[in-house]
């Protein structure tokens, strides 16, 4: 009989964010693959019995290619298995979940998804950015920096407009680009930007500065991956809202 397979977002770090029904699947798994920024305290909560099979991508370095984790999946299930599949944040958001899906439906595989923390929602809520506090935002984007083809080609224009906070994915690598086209599209060069790094871990780093002076700071502060870019208004509350590690 076909087992299951669990897509399963495990939030961006911090282990208490790990939904209940996450945990309670986890913990009950014959085989669970899981990526590179999945925290180490959740990859602890896998039982001793299951497989546990890393197929986590660094940039440029992926240690399984997208296609082979996908017909792994189908593999593992219809060896009558309880499989999980183990994202970093939400796995519907840049998170591949739906192409792995699309390959599940083809083989006849059947699956659930559960949500997770998605690293904008963690990321703000333990820097102490109210993504859209009334004042100074009515809507938020989630972009990523990093596209399919490796550019960082994206809609300028309608990403310049007021009372609009941008949480950009994957943005580090292209964050000098990022802020030349921002500035060259209407952005002010002062509107106040925020990097968080390692992101509600005990290692979270958080830098604000400006849409111009932000890619000096990454610099010079030596900001690694994962990190989250928060453009907006909002970030002139982090100061006063900061609550994490304090
Ligand atoms: C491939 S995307 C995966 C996003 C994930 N599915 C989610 O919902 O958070 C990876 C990017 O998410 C961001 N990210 C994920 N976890 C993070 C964290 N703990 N702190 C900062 N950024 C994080 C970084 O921009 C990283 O490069």
């Amino acid at each position: 009989m076909t087992g299951k397979v669990y897509l399963i977002g495990a939030g961006p770090g911090d282990p208490d964010l790990l939904t209940m029904k996450a945990h309670r699947l986890l913990t009950a798994a014959d085989v669970v693959l899981y990526d590179r920024l999945v925290g180490e305290q959740i990859i602890a909560m896998i039982p001793e019995t299951a497989e546990k099979l890393y197929v986590g991508k660094a940039k440029s370095l992926h240690s399984l290619p997208q296609e082979e984790i996908n017909a792994l999946l189908a593999v593992k299930a219809k060896e009558g298995k309880v499989v999980v599949r183990l994202k970093g944040g939400d796995p519907f958001i840049f998170g591949r979940g739906g192409e792995e899906l699309e390959e599940l439906v083809s083989e006849g595989v059947p699956f659930e998804v559960v949500p997770g923390v998605t690293a904008a929602a963690g990321c703000a809520a333990y820097a102490g950015i109210p993504l859209t506090h009334r004042d100074y935002a009515q809507s938020v984007r989630f972009l990523t920096g990093h596209l399919k083809d490796g550019t960082t080609e994206l809609p300028w224009d309608e990403l310049v407009h007021p009372a609009q906070t941008l949480v950009i994915y994957m943005g580090l690598t292209g964050l000098e680009s990022i802020s030349q086209s921002l500035i060259r599209f209407g952005m002010r060069p002062s509107m106040p930007v925020a990097i968080v790094e390692k992101g509600t871990s005990k290692d979270q780093r958080v830098f604000t500065s400006t849409m111009k002076d932000i890619h000096q700071v990454a610099i010079d502060n030596e900001v690694k991956s994962p990190a989250l870019l928060i453009i907006g208004e909002v970030v002139t509350l982090q100061e006063k809202l900061s609550w994490f590690g304090q």
